[in-house]
C-alpha cells in the first residue's frame, strides 16, 4: 500500500508523542498519561507499522524489542579507553587527593569538583551518529568490550535518538546501567512465586540481564541507565566544565542523577559524601560511594591519567557492607508450603545502614558448606536490599563449646512429623492445612481468584481474621458472622454484608476449582482439571491409590504421592469434611464425550490481551472444550489466540506456521460450540 504524506505525518506525530511520554515516564519520572493510554497509542503505532512497514523509523519505540537473538557477542574497541577510578575510604584520603591535584597543577585556590553518586551497576558506552544510537558496548577490559547494542536498546531510559536540534556528528555517552531496587524486589517476588531462582542482588541482576544473547530477556528486566559523562565528541562543542556536560546530556534526553552537584574544595566534597550517606538507604537504586571529578576539562587534561585511572577523579566508597557478629542460635520457620527454613539469630550488628539480627541459613547443605555452629563468629554481608547472608565463619574464633546445628524431627509450630526432601537438604512439615504457620498462606490461596474466588477477602483481612482467631482452618471462612466482621475497624455493615455475600456465592463452585483451592503440593489448575474430568466424583479422588491417580493425564508418581498423602491426613480430611458440611458444592462435571470436546488433543496458546474474557476464563473455556492450554509456542502447538500486545509467542507461531486467530475469531469459535 502506498503511504500518503498524511499517513506519514500522522505516523511521525504519533511516534514523537510516544517518545515524549516514555521520556516523561522513564527519565523524568513524571508521566502525563496513564499506562493504559500509553499502551493504546503504542498498539496504534504497531498497527500502523504493520500496515506500512516502510514507515518504521529507527527511533520508533517498537525498535527497542523484537531483534533476533545473537549467536554470540562481537568484540569492539573503545576509541578512548574506559578507565576505572581510584578508591578512597576516609575524609583524609579526599584531602590528600585534593592536595595532590593542586600541587601538580600549581593551583593555590580551591578546586571545583563535580560530585556524583557512584552507581552500582554496569558501565556502558553508547555511540550516537547524527543523533541516532548506533552502538552500545560494555566496558570489558577498558580497551575492548562487547557489542550489546540490541540489549541497550531494550533499556527504556536509553534514548534511541538524541533530543534537540544542534546535535554533534558523533558523540559517545558513558553511564551505568542498573536495576532499581523496586524492580529488583518485584522481579524476585514473581520469581519466588513461580519457584524460580531469585536474582542475588541488583548489580548481578543488571550484569546478567545485559549478558543475554536474546534482547527480549533484557527487555523483560526492569533496567535503567544513568549517564555520567561524554566520552568523545566529533563535530560538536564540548562545554568547559563536566557539570555543564551533564546538563547537556540531560537535554539530549538522558537520565542524569538528581544528586549531581558541584563542590569547591576537599571539605565541601566530604560534606557531599556525608549528605549522600544519609540519603543512601532511601534512594531507589544502589550506590556504593560517591565520585569526585575535577570539573574543568582543561584541568582534567593537564592532570592526565596513570595506568588505569585518571588523576582528576576519585571514588570515595561507603564502608563495606560486612560485619562480624556472633551466632546466638538457630530457629526454624515454616513457610507457605510447609518448607522449614533455618534462620540464624544473631547478636545485633549494624551492617550497611541497618541493624541486622536475623539471617537466612537456607538449608542443611548451606550449613554444611559454611561449617557453622552456634556460638561461632560469623561474617554478615548485606548486598543491596537483599536479606542478610552469613558469608563465612571466622574459624579461628570458634569457642570450645560451639554447638552443631540440629534439625528438628517435628514441625516447630504444630509438632507434626517432618518429611525429608531433596536428598535431605530441605525438610517440610507434613501437616498441610492444619499447621497454623501454613494456615494464613493456604487461606490466601483458597480464597484467590482462580480458586474459590471470594471477592473482598484480601491478604490483610485473612491475616486479621487468623490473628483474631476467627479463622482456624479454611473451613472456618464459612462460619464467619456478619456481626463480628461489621465491628472491625474500617469495615462496617455494608462491607460485612458484601463479604458474607461473596462467601456464600463461593459455595457453588466446580470440582476442579475446589481441588485446586485445597493447595495440594504440585496440584495446579491443569492437574485439578484433569483429576475432575477423569474421576468426576470427589470421593473417588479422595480414596484413590497412587496407581489409580497415575491414570490421570499429566499425573506422575510424585504428584500421585502428594495427592494420596494429602488425603491420608486425618486433619486434612476433617477440614475437607467441614467444607462439604458447610455447603460447598459443585455440579457433577460433564464427562468429556467426543461431542463435548471438539478441541480434544488440540494444544492452544493464549497471548496478548483479550478484552471480552479474562485469561483465566478464556483458558477455562478452551479446556472445557477439551483443549490443552500451554504457556509457550512449540512445534506441538496447534492454535494461537493472539490479542493486542502479543510479542515473541506470536513471532514464534508465525515462524512455525501455526494457525493464529484474533479475539473476534476466537469468540466466534466459542460461539459455535455453545
Ligand atoms: S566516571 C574515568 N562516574 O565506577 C572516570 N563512574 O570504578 C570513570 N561509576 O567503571 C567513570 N558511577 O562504571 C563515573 N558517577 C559516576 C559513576 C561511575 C558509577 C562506575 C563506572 C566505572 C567505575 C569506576
Amino acid at each position: 500500500m502506498a503511504v500518503s504524506t498524511q499517513i506519514a505525518e500522522d505516523y511521525r506525530k504519533l511516534k514523537d508523542e510516544l517518545i515524549y511520554h516514555a521520556h516523561r515516564y522513564y527519565v523524568l519520572d513524571a508521566p502525563e498519561i496513564s499506562d493504559a493510554d500509553y499502551d493504546k497509542r503504542y498498539q496504534h503505532l504497531l498497527s500502523m507499522e504493520q500496515s506500512y512497514p516502510e514507515l518504521v523509523s529507527d527511533d520508533s519505540p517498537s525498535q527497542r524489542v523484537g531483534a533476533e537473538p545473537l549467536a554470540e557477542f562481537t568484540s569492539v574497541e573503545h576509541r578512548l579507553p574506559m578507565l576505572s577510578l581510584d578508591n578512597a575510604f576516609t575524609e583524609e584520603d579526599i584531602v590528600a587527593f585534593d592536595k595532590r591535584i593542586r600541587e601538580r597543577i600549581n593551583h593555590e585556590v580551591d578546586i571545583q569538583f563535580s560530585c556524583e553518586p557512584k552507581y552500582d551497576g554496569i558501565a556502558v558506552s553508547l555511540i550516537y551518529q547524527q543523533g541516532l544510537l548506533v552502538r552500545g558496548a560494555t566496558r570489558g577490559d577498558g580497551k575492548r568490550g562487547e557489542d550489546i547494542t540490541q540489549n541497550v536498546k531494550a533499556v527504556p531510559s536509553v534514548p534511541l535518538r538524541l533530543q534537540g536540534k544542534l546535535l554533534p556528528d558523533t558523540v559517545e555517552i558513558r553511564g551505568e546501567i542498573y536495576m532499581p531496587r523496586r524492580g529488583f524486589e518485584d522481579y524476585n517476588k514473581r520469581a519466588l512465586a513461580r519457584d524460580e531462582k531469585p536474582l542475588i542482588n541488583p548489580r548481578n541482576a543488571a550484569a546478567g540481564s545485559l549478558r543475554q544473547l536474546d534482547a527480549k530477556i533484557t527487555a523483560s528486566r526492569p533496567l535503567a541507565m544513568c549517564a555520567y559523562s561524554i566520552g568523545y565528541i566529533d563535530g560538536g562543542e564540548l562545554p568547559r566544565h563536566h557539570s555543564e556536560a551533564l546538563k547537556l546530556i540531560q537535554q539530549w534526553g538522558f537520565l542524569v542523577s538528581d544528586y549531581a552537584a558541584v563542590a569547591v574544595g576537599a571539605r565541601a566534597c566530604n560534606d557531599y559524601y556525608d549528605r549522600l550517606s544519609n540519603v543512601r538507604a532511601t534512594l531507589p537504586f544502589d550506590i556504593d560511594g560517591v565520585v569526585f571529578k575535577v570539573d574543568e576539562f582543561a584541568k582534567q587534561a593537564r592532570l592526565g591519567s596513570v595506568a588505569k585511572a585518571p588523576r582528576w577523579a576519585i571514588a570515595r566508597k561507603f564502608p563495606a557492607q560486612e560485619e562480624i557478629t556472633v551466632l546466638k542460635g538457630v530457629e526454624f520457620q515454616v513457610g507457605r508450603t510447609g518448607t522449614i527454613t533455618p534462620v540464624a539469630r544473631l547478636a545485633p550488628v549494624f551492617v550497611g545502614g541497618v541493624t541486622v539480627s536475623n539471617a537466612t541459613l537456607h538449608n542443611r547443605e548451606e550449613i554444611d558448606r559454611l561449617d557453622v555452629r552456634i556460638g561461632d563468629s560469623v561474617v554478615i554481608r548485606r548486598a543491596g536490599d537483599v536479606i542478610p547472608q552469613i558469608a563465612a565463619v571466622v574459624q579461628s574464633k570458634r569457642p570450645a563449646n560451639a554447638e552443631p546445628i540440629h534439625f528438628p524431627s517435628a514441625c516447630p509450630v504444630c509438632q507434626s512429623p517432618v518429611l525429608f526432601v531433596e536428598d535431605q537438604a530441605a525438610i517440610r512439615c507434613s501437616a498441610g492445612l492444619s499447621c497454623p504457620a501454613q494456615m494464613k498462606e493456604s487461606i490466601k490461596h483458597f480464597v484467590s481468584r482462580n480458586a474459590m474466588d471470594i471477592e473482598g477477602l484480601g491478604d490483610r483481612l485473612v491475616e486479621l481474621f487468623v490473628d483474631l482467631g476467627f479463622i482456624k482452618t479454611i473451613a472456618d471462612i464459612y462460619l464467619l458472622k456478619k456481626a463480628e466482621i461489621a465491628e472491625l475497624e474500617g469495615l462496617g455493615n455494608k462491607s460485612a454484608q458484601n463479604l458474607i455475600d461473596a462467601i456464600e456465592k463461593s459455595k457453588l463452585s466446580t470440582l476442579e476449582r475446589f481441588l485446586y483451592s485445597l493447595g495440594i503440593r504440585e496440584v495446579g489448575q491443569a492437574t485439578s482439571l484433569n483429576l475432575a474430568r477423569h474421576f468426576a466424583d470427589f470421593n473417588l479422588i479422595r480414596s484413590a491409590d497412587v496407581e489409580a491417580l497415575q491414570e490421570v493425564p499429566d499425573v506422575g508418581p510424585v504428584v500421585a504421592e502428594h495427592i494420596q498423602r494429602f488425603f491420608s491426613s486425618e486433619k486434612n480430611n476433617a477440614v475437607v469434611d467441614a467444607l462439604l458440611a458447610h455447603g460447598v458444592t459443585w455440579p457433577i462435571p460433564e464427562q468429556p464425550s467426543q461431542e463435548a470436546t471438539p478441541l480434544a488433543d488440540r494444544v492452544c496458546v493464549l497471548t496478548g490481551t483479550l478484552e471480552q474474557l479474562s485469561r483465566t476464563e478464556a483458558k477455562e473455556r478452551l479446556q472445557s472444550l477439551g483443549a490443552k492450554v500451554v504457556g509457550s509456542v512449540s512445534k506441538k502447538t496447534n492454535l494461537v489466540i493472539a490479542g493486542p500486545g502479543a510479542g515473541s509467542k506470536l513471532d514464534k507461531a508465525n515462524e512455525l506456521n501455526i494457525e493464529i486467530i484474533d479475539e473476534a475469531q476466537f469468540m466466534t469459535m466459542l460461539g459455535r460450540y455453545d
